[in-house]
């Protein structure tokens, strides 16, 4: 039987409440279409740092490295200094593991409310290629005369070719296996950002011209892409951009999909140990509670499913998804309406669990 090593981290808050309903109907789903997943519990989150001071020990890592894929379910605690675990756990994690690419589909379900007039599922259906590497978050920078009215503060945005390169071939990889508009869009500043974005803009059409002539290259300056991303999102198929942008432009995307209930995303080391995670934070006020949402962290799931391979199982908790939400069971998909709906986070996970094992 196929069987795949998992290191599941809950983290913070209602994460390892939502990581609990992705596991479920994982489980459900390996019964049906005959694999395995082994799971492997970490604890590393806020509680243990308050409780150790260890964030994620060196050793971590490396074990970490031998899975086949990690589900996180959220990082953040509100009695930890903002920083310290996210860039201890989870962006340490991206950099060691070498997870160079953060995917995030920005996916209308049906049945699901969008702020954007007049667009339905068959408008908002893009993925964004966000460079997960690199950029502004390689900490490269440093600070003088701190604490004084003179105080100088640099964070540079850092690119290598290499680093854009390998983006920029996942990317038209991915746009030509979706194989919807093939259409790639790059998502960068070249009219400020005059040297970072003008290596990606030249290694995008040296790439694309040789190596992907099919694929319908395109070009948008990032504050024009949030722009467009809300009047005309169907103009969009794949954005690949850099570290930053992708952060900024993908909670954007997370609204026009819905919120941050269903947006998931996947850091991918393609030739790796990958991470999939809810995009949403670890909501510490609702712990315990029972009533956030789990789509987005079975989502993430779904995604880790075709990450692996397995493409039916992928397919299948995909429809399960979007049945359950085209149901009309929920009436959104925030806190106050799995409240009002009588919902929690358990009887979402066990529904779309059924919806599986009724397939
Ligand atoms: C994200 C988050 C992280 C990021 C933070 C928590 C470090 O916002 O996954 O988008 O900036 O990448
Ligand atoms: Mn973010």
């Amino acid at each position: 039987m196929r069987t795949y090593k998992i290191a599941a981290m809950g983290g913070d808050g209602t994460g390892p409440e939502v990581l609990r309903e992705g596991i479920k109907v994982l489980h459900v789903l390996q019964e049906k279409a005959g694999f395995k997943c082994e799971y492997t519990n970490y604890d590393f989150g806020g509680d243990r740092y308050i409780a150790t001071g260890e964030v994620l020990p060196d050793s971590a890592i490396e074990e970490l490295k031998k899975f086949d894929a990690i589900y996180l379910g959220a990082i953040g605690h509100p009695d930890v200094k903002p920083g310290i675990l996210e860039k201890g756990i989870l962006l340490r994690t991206r950099f060691e593991l070498d997870q160079y690419i953060n995917l995030r589909p920005v996916k209308l379900y049906p049945g699901v409310w969008t702020p954007i007039k007049d667009k339905g599922p068959k408008e908002i259906d893009f993925v964004v290629v966000r460079e997960n590497s690199a950029g502004i978050y390689t900490g490269c920078g440093g600070t003088i005369k701190k604490d004084t009215p003179h105080e100088v503060a640099i964070q540079e945005m850092v690119y290598t070719r290499f680093e854009v390169d390998r983006c920029l071939k996942y990317a038209f990889e991915y746009t030509k296996k979706r194989n919807k508009n093939n259409t790639l869009t790059l998502c960068g500043k070249t009219n400020v950002l005059t040297y970072v974005f003008d290596l990606w803009e030249r290694a995008f059409h040296e790439m694309g011209r040789k190596e992907y002539p099919e694929i319908k290259r395109e070009y948008a300056h990032v504050d024009a892409t949030t722009m467009w991303m809300v009047k005309n999102p169907e103009w969009f198929d794949v954005i690949v951009t850099g570290n930053m942008f992708g952060d900024i432009i993908t909670d954007l995307g997370a609204m026009v999909q819905g919120g941050m209930g269903v947006a998931a995303g996947g850091n991918i080391n393609p030739e790796g140990t990958s991470m999939f995670e809810p995009i949403g934070g670890s909501a510490p006020k609702y712990t315990g509670k029972n009533v956030i949402n789990p789509i987005a962290c079975i989502s993430a799931g779904q995604m880790m499913l075709e990450h692996l391979g397995e493409d039916k199982a992928a397919q299948m908790l995909d429809k399960a998804i979007s049945d359950f939400l085209g149901s009309g069971t929920l009436p959104g998909l925030g806190v106050s309406d799995i409240i009002k709906a009588e919902m929690s986070t358990t009887k979402i996970g066990d529904a779309i669990a059924q919806r599986v094992q009724d397939m």
